[in-house]
């Protein structure tokens, strides 16, 4: 028998929705950074389809993107042996806590959220109980699994403070129930913005294709996309205040390359900025590759997808399990079994 106990490691949750394909941006600024963490950590992520519905989706669609996004996770180094990979609607603790939950937060602390501020007024025609209630759901995720460190995005970090407001709430109310989630910030964090309007941050649902790269464009797309790459008449690459244009082209060459901000300055003193997009497209590229053939290896073999999905779903529901009985006794109701 082993004498002594392993510390328990922090667990980590972080739920992705599978709407349209990622981006460079959710692919440097979020999920890059989520394999290392498997190493330290219990890692838990999700692809969170219950809350892609709060927007009217193609169903069609949607469970391609959900096949797609966990393909995606795995190619990017998200191990499945490692860390906990499953799909939102397949475990029906997330739905069951969401519910409790909403007792536990307020119309007004709801109304308050920037995202549904923002999402109702994109949606004037469908402005549904989920969208409002969306953050309870979120919490649900979190909370579920006593979860430690949530790696979240800006636009995220007020539905992260709400999970935190529920749980300290629910917990002084019935005693000690939740861990008490923080938010966790990459090292190496990069935000990375449009290709064609610098000042935004990159979407995949921008309506010019060529403001985004997707993780899936193949070579002569990415090497395209970022020869019409909006930059300066500056003709200068240095980071600098005002050349949004150049230091997002320096950002994503420098997370690529893990070149320095100077060294990147020095290596293309006295050249054009022709030189310097090919350079940073070619790099991409050159990045992207193993993820994109991966992907494709991965995508074509449903049967180890579904068993990833399914394992992953097994694993979830058993930990979700626990902490949901907990909840389901301390609120009052009478235990089913
Ligand atoms: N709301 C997040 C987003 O749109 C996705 C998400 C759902 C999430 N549940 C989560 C992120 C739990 C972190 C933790 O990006």
């Amino acid at each position: 028998m082993e004498a002594s106990v392993a510390p328990k490691r922090p667990v980590i949750f972080s739920g992705i929705q599978p709407t349209g394909i990622f981006t460079l941006g959710n692919y440097l600024g979020a999920i890059k950074n989520w394999a290392p963490l498997q190493e330290e950590n219990d890692c838990i992520y999700s692809i969170v389809d219950e809350h892609a519905i709060t927007v009217r989706q193609d169903p069609a669609k949607l469970r391609e993107s959900a096949l797609r996004a966990l393909a995606v996770l795995i190619a990017c180094g998200i191990d499945p042996k490692k860390s906990i990979l499953f799909i939102q609607s397949h475990v029906p603790a997330h739905a069951q806590l969401s519910w409790v939950l909403s007792c536990y937060c307020q119309f007004g602390e709801l109304g308050r959220m920037t995202q549904f501020k923002d999402k109702s007024q994109k949606n004037a025609d469908n402005i549904n109980a989920g969208l409002f209630t969306y953050p309870a759901l979120m919490a649900a995720d979190i909370l579920l699994y006593q979860t430690n460190l949530v790696p979240v995005g800006e636009d995220q970090k007020q539905h992260l403070e709400l999970s935190r407001d529920i749980a300290q709430r629910f917990n002084h109310l019935h005693g000690d129930t939740f861990a008490i989630p923080e938010p966790y910030i990459p090292k190496v964090g990069a935000r990375i913005m449009s290709l064609q309007e610098p000042q935004k941050k990159m979407s995949k649902s921008d309506a010019n294709v060529n403001a985004f790269i997707t993780v899936l464009d193949d070579e002569d797309t990415i090497l395209r996309k970022f020869k019409r790459a909006v930059t300066d008449s500056e003709a200068e690459v240095a980071y600098r205040e005002g050349k949004d244009g150049v230091n997002n082209l320096m950002t994503i060459y420098s997370v690529v390359t893990g070149k320095g901000f100077e060294e990147i300055e020095r290596e293309f003193a006295g050249k054009g900025y022709g030189d310097f997009k090919l350079a940073v497209g070619q790099a991409v590229a050159d990045h992207m590759k193993p993820v994109r053939e991966e992907f494709q290896r991965l995508y074509a073999d449903k049967a180890y997808l579904k068993e990833v999905y399914r394992e992953g779903a097994e694993h979830a529901a058993h930990l979700a399990r626990r902490t949901l009985d907990k909840v389901y006794r301390k609120v009052g109701f009478v235990p089913a079994k």
